[in-house]
Order: C-alpha cells, then structure tokens, then sequence
C-alpha cells in the first residue's frame, strides 16, 4: 500500500509543475473556499485546471477502497503525526507547545499563524521544513527524539503533492494472520506508532522497537501484548493515544504465536 507507483510520481510531478504556475493566484484564494474546493474530492478523479486548482466537484463517499497510487490522510498520514508529534510534552492538544497541534486534520490544516501544510505546496509548508530540517536545533521532532524515517518523509511529501486531502479507505488486506511477516507487517507498525518514543534514539523503558532482537524479546516475555492490550500490571500504551486497532494487535500476537521470527 505505501508503494508510489510511476504513474502516481508522474502525476505528482504534473500537479508540482501545475502548482508552481498557480502560486501567484492560489495564494490570494481565502483560505475557506481554498480548503473547500479540496476537500470530499478522491484524488484519482480530481481534475485541475492550468491553475492547479481542483475543478471536480464530485462528493466523496465516506470510504473509497485503497488506491496503491493514492496516500491516505487517516490511515498513512495521521498515524505518524500521533506516534512522532502529538503527545504529551509536544504537540498533543494539551501541551501545544506553541500552539501546534498535530493530533488531528483539522489542527493540521489549520492556517492561522504559520502555514503548517500548504496543499500542493511542500516547500511552503512550515511542517515539511521542520522534518527535512538539517540544524539539529531545528529539526522536528526534537532532538534526541528519533526523526521520521525517509519512508515517512516520502508519504507526508508525496500527500501535500496530492492535494493534503483528508482522504481515507477502507483496508480490506493486511489483517491475514496465517503467516505473519516481521519486516511488511510488523515492524511498519512499530515504525509508525511507537517510533516516537521508542526509537534508537531514546528508547522509553529501555526499549527500541525499530530493533527486531528487542521487539521479539518484549513480544515473547509478554510485555509487549501485556501493554498493547492495556493489561493489568502494564503501562497503556502507545502512551497517550487510542489502542491499536484490532486488526494490528491481532498480527502482532499471531507473530509472537508463530515464534517471532526475523522473517
Ligand atoms: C508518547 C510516547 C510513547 C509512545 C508513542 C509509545 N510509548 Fe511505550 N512507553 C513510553 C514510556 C514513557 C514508557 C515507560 C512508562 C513507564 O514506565 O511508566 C513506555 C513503556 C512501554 C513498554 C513497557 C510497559 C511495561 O509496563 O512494562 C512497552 C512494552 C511499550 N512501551 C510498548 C510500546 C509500543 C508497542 C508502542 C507503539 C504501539 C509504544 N510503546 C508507544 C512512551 C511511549
């Protein structure tokens, strides 16, 4: 699901190019019915004009199937805002630390201060600055907390290029437990929900779960399940935010079942 197929590249291309020739006037569009315009159009059937700016006004259904081609607010996008950004001590609704909130698309999207996400604009938006940030006084999240990885990077660039629409799907594959795999089915989960706070950079508990030796060890003494599923005797996690879907935990105890292998 997260790979970027050639026409997908293409078409971004075509929108960066469009959106370069559109900037003058895009800018001067309010906000309002910019935003509008945008949302409740599925990308692949969006058509834009020599602006760039989306000319389908199609209504969305609520959930469309996955599109290989096409990146999902909520369900590639939003994760790695909660696991890396929008916790406690950062850019949770309670902390906000300055005024950011990274928890949901609404506070994303928001345009009042500074221009967090720009809709096909990723050099203008404030949020792509900061992850791609070379002074590590800069950079976000915050040293020593881990950066996104390149894969994480690539998704939120390629979804401003899309339009930063608060699309999603209904994934109807991946929850086939027979035989699990730790490098497609599990550790992108680790990688998206807990890297925030478990990665090599600062380990919680001790623990770096981009680290197979240390996730198959966790999972086979049972504090890994024991905490996914908020067991007694073990802090809730991924800390601060909702349980993992059914669908994850289900993987990650059929991997542990089937030995946890390196596989
Ligand atoms: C917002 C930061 C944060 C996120 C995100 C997070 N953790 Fe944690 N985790 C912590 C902290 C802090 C502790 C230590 C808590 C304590 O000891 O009170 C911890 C402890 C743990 C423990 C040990 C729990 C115990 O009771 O022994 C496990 C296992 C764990 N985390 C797994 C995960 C997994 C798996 C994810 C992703 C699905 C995740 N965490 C996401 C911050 C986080």
């Amino acid at each position: 699901m997260l790979h970027v197929s050639k026409s997908a590249l293409i078409l971004s291309l075509i929108l960066i190019c469009l959106g370069l020739v559109g900037i003058s006037c895009r800018t001067e569009i309010p906000f309002e019915e910019d935003f509008d315009d945008m949302v409740g159009n599925p990308v692949d059937t969006m058509m834009t004009d020599s602006t760039g700016v989306p000319t389908d006004t199609t209504t969305m259904e609520s959930e469309v199937a996955c599109d290989s081609t096409v990146i999902y607010f909520d369900q590639q996008i939003l994760p790695i805002f909660q696991g890396s950004c929008a916790y406690s001590g950062c850019h949770d609704a309670k902390t906000a630390q300055e005024g950011i909130i990274l928890d949901s698309y609404e506070n994303i999207m928001r345009r009042d201060e500074e221009d967090l996400i720009i809709p096909f604009n990723v050099e203008k938006s404030e949020v792509f600055e900061k992850i791609t940030e070379d002074d590590p006084d800069d950079i976000m999240p915050p040293l020593p907390n881990n950066p996104l990885s390149e894969g994480q990077i690539q998704l939120i660039r390629t979804w401003i290029e899309q339009g930063a629409e608060n699309v999603s799907c209904e994934v109807n594959t991946g929850c086939e437990t027979s035989d699990v795999s730790y490098s497609q089915q599990i550790a992108p989960i680790l990688d998206t929900k807990c890297r925030g706070c478990h990665g090599t950079n600062n380990p919680n508990a001790g623990l770096n779960l981009l680290d197979y030796g240390t996730v198959a060890s966790t999972g086979k003494s049972g504090r890994l399940m024991g905490a996914l599923n908020w067991s007694d005797g073990y802090v809730m996690m991924p800390q601060g935010m909702e349980k993992l879907p059914a669908c994850d935990l289900n993987l990650i105890q059929a991997w542990i079942d089937q030995g946890a292998l390196n596989n």
